[in-house]
């Protein structure tokens, strides 16, 4: 994997996804303290980023502008605000890359000079550990250096992989909230192998190679997950319940996210 070292980046919003951004950059990227610097409007929010990673903090997005890359993390429908702060600060041509959910690729490119790199990505929390499975969407100007630039930062948080932007909600209710849908099943399982008298260690070891190794499964056969399953006896889990568990929340994160696209065009109309 290629080094971020060297390269400053400006972070807006230094929340979970943000934060978890600056855990990766350090601990898996590359990248030094002193490249990165981060904008978070709370003090106390600012005061620990600044304390817990020793990267530099402001509590202006303006501050940031300047940087190479400028990652956006702010919530979508604070992205016309901060757009509007850095529109005109962007001048040497800085990538921009959008972390905002529902915030449409086009919406980013016409909020910004003629000309500038934009690439909207919705990482996943895998990417904590470079392990993110991310769905990216480039705009028209990330070409040659910046091309690279946007690579070569994508590939720090796993898998980048391109899209359709008009897909992306579909993408994001899979990938970035499907963490979520698997989360509660590690968590019941890890549970379950403490109560019945395995170490953490052990039981954390057991789970994980069977989530990886049924994966692996999932991708090398031919089978669909319900023929594979006759390679168990036991079936203890509702298989039609846990179906319309999932399909229910995946139908309500997409609602939400076009809900939220909705509200985003709206305002931009009204601009
Ligand atoms: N969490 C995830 O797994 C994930 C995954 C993919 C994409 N995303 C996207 O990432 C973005 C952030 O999500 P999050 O979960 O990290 O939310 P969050 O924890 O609420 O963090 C948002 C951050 O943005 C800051 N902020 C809000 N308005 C601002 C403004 N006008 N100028 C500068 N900073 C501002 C907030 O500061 P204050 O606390 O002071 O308000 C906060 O630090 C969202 O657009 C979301 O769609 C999140």
């Amino acid at each position: 994997m290629q080094s971020m070292h060297g390269t400053t980046i400006g972070i807006i919003g230094a929340g979970a996804i943000g934060g978890a951004l600056i855990d990766r950059l350090l601990s898996g990227a590359g990248a030094g303290a002193q490249d990165i610097i981060a904008c978070e409007t709370k003090d106390p929010r600012r005061e620990e980023i600044a304390r817990r990673f020793g990267v530099r903090t402001t509590g202006e997005a303006a501050d940031v502008a300047a940087a190479q890359l400028i990652v956006l993390a702010v919530p979508p429908l604070e992205m016309r605000e901060v757009l509007g702060v850095i529109r005109d600060r962007v001048g040497h041509r800085p990538v921009v890359a959008s972390f905002a959910a529902a915030f449409p690729l086009a919406l980013l490119e016409s909020s910004l000079p003629q000309g500038t790199p934009v690439v909207r990505v919705n990482p996943n929390s895998p990417s904590l550990v470079g392990a993110g499975f991310n769905p990216v969407a480039y705009g028209r100007h990330v070409t040659g250096a910046a091309r690279a630039l946007g690579e070569r930062f994508l590939a720090a948080l796993g898998t980048a992989v391109e899209v359709d932007d008009a897909t992306m909600n579909q993408y994001t209710a899979l990938t970035a909230v499907g963490p979520t849908y698997f989360l509660p099943v590690f968590d019941a399982m890890l549970a379950a192998g403490i109560a019945s008298g395995l170490t953490r260690e052990a039981t954390v070891a057991a789970v994980v190679a069977t989530a990886r190794g049924t994966a692996e499964m999932v991708a090398q056969r031919a089978e669909t997950p319900d023929q594979l399953k006759l390679y168990t006896g036991l079936r203890p889990l509702k298989d039609a319940e846990v179906r319309e568990l999932v399909a229910q929340a995946l139908a309500d994160a997409l609602s939400r996210m076009t809900a939220l696209q909705q509200k985003i065009a709206d305002a931009a109309r009204g601009a």
